[in-house]
């Protein structure tokens, strides 16, 4: 099977991009179709491999779910049957441990194994099973078989605060929370705007959640029921890596639809590295190149901050500016897969050390003492790119190789599309409708 991209770079690139459904919007209104009564029906679902490779997952548990136009998918989990989440499956994607949520709601007990994922960090789930635990639900972990074993003793309630915040972890407790007959109380929670939308999409089936900043409380609810179709919004990560390209590429392009309000940190940097940003009509954001792209360093902080998913784009556009810039991404712990390949293109890249007063706190990542860490790296622009054999070995990393291959001189090989293909829909057709050379073989 074809899992590579030829790619001849050096060329602008013009046009428009629609925006897909975001990926970490899509997967969560998966799973909390489970916990459902009925057909549930979410229009703008990505057809990329994360989502297909859920829906295998759920079909196997019993569940049905079907694209019936497009990008619109009914599920039912009426019918679920298995209170067990396959290993090989559970492990290929990590969202997998949230299924905890749908199979405690309809079993009472369920065995989940540790989850898999992208390759940029540990990746525990320790602060969400503590939470699990704050809530009343019994977990054991088994190390022989990588099995989570929970169970419900006494429906969920209580208050738990994240020591630091979690994305899926608020999420997971929140659909945790579905099932209390008293109240739920979620504290220092992760604030991102896919969060938002699933807490949208579950009350407008009847959950009550209410989020007040750093705080989600949960409410008694009856059975949830679906009376409209819910669409999910638009992948963010997906606009910062077309307008990322644009601009390096000294190009012009336009991406919609955006509630600008999500991505203002982003236009925020973008302006001050001297990228020409409009607004236009009916939430499209036009990105074009309008002179000498300014060096502009940034560290990565859960939203409302600059996105760990957005730095490796961000570096690529970096190659570009004229000058010296950083990037110290305090999220994860292993965001920088990209940067031996980018050298092998020939970009003036490095790693860095950044002194840091207190690393425990400073970094959201469960920093250990004696580990050395690879958080920063300095990007000496403006770099001309040539060809190269390159490898993805995670998502976002994937998404920015393949551009800077765009940027390169010379046809470039970019292997490992199916892992870009996790998170992005139609990625060869939308370039090439920019103008841009990529093929798949
Ligand atoms: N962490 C722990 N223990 C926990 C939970 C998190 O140590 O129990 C650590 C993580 O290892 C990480 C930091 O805390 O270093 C923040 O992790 P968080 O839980 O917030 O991230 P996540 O939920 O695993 C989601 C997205 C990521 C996105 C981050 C930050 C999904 C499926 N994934 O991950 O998206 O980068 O939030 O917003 O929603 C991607 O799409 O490529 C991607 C990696």
């Amino acid at each position: 099977m074809s899992d590579s991209y030829l790619i001849k770079g050096c060329k602008p690139l013009t046009g428009e991009v629609i925006l897909s459904g975001a990926k970490n919007v899509a997967l969560k209104t998966i799973i909390g179709a489970l916990m459902f009564k009925g057909n549930v029906t979410i229009k703008n679902i990505p057809k990329i491999n994360d989502v297909l490779d859920l829906l295998e997952l759920i079909k196997s548990l019993g569940a049905t779910a079907n694209f019936i136009e497009k990008n619109t998918l009914v599920i039912n989990g009426d019918n679920l049957k298995n209170n067990r989440v396959d290993l090989v499956s559970g492990s290929k994607i990590r969202v997998s441990f949230m299924l905890f949520a749908p199979l405690l709601h309809r079993f009472g007990e369920c065995f989940v194994p540790n989850p898999g994922g992208c390759r940029i960090g540990a990746r525990p789930i320790d602060r969400t099973v503590n939470g699990l635990i704050a809530l009343g639900i019994k977990v054991k972990y088994d190390p022989e078989t990588g099995y989570y074993h929970a169970k419900i003793v006494n429906k969920p309630k209580g208050k738990y605060c994240f020591k630091k915040p979690s994305h899926t972890g608020t999420e997971l407790l929140m659909m945790i929370g579905l099932m209390t007959d008293k109240e739920v109380i979620i504290e220092n929670i992760a604030n991102e705007p896919e969060i938002n939308d699933l807490v949208l999409y579950l009350n407008s089936a009847g959950a009550n959640i209410l989020e007040d900043k750093n705080k989600i409380t949960i409410r008694k609810s009856f059975e949830l029921k679906q009376k409209d179709a819910f669409t999910i919004m638009s992948d963010r990560n997906e606009l910062v890596t077309y307008a990322t390209l644009a601009i390096a590429s000294g190009g012009d392009v336009i991406v919609g639809p955006i509630n600008g309000n999500l991505i203002s940190s982003f236009l925020e940097i973008m302006r001050k590295a001297g990228a020409g940003v409009e607004e236009i009509s009916n939430f499209k954001y036009r990105f074009f190149y309008k002179g000498i792209i300014r060096p502009v360093s940034i560290e990565t902080l859960p939203h409302p901050g600059f996105m760990t998913d957005w730095q490796p784009n961000w570096a690529i556009m970096m190659l570009k500016a004229v000058g010296e810039s950083t990037i110290h991404e305090r999220v994860f712990e292993n965001r920088f897969s990209y940067v031996e390949e980018l050298k092998k293109l020939g970009a003036n890249i490095k790693f860095i050390n950044i002194e840091v007063q207190n690393p425990k706190s400073f970094y959201h990542f469960n920093h250990e003492e004696n580990k050395t860490y690879q958080q920063a790296i300095k990007i000496i622009g403006p770099s001309d790119l040539h060809s190269a054999i390159i490898n993805i070995a995670d998502l976002r990393a994937g998404a920015a190789l393949a551009c800077a291959a765009l940027l390169a001189d010379g046809e470039s090989v970019v292997n490992g599309a199916s892992i870009l293909e996790r998170g992005y829909e139609n990625f060869v057709e939308k370039i090439s409708k920019l103008g841009g050379e990529i093929k798949k073989v």
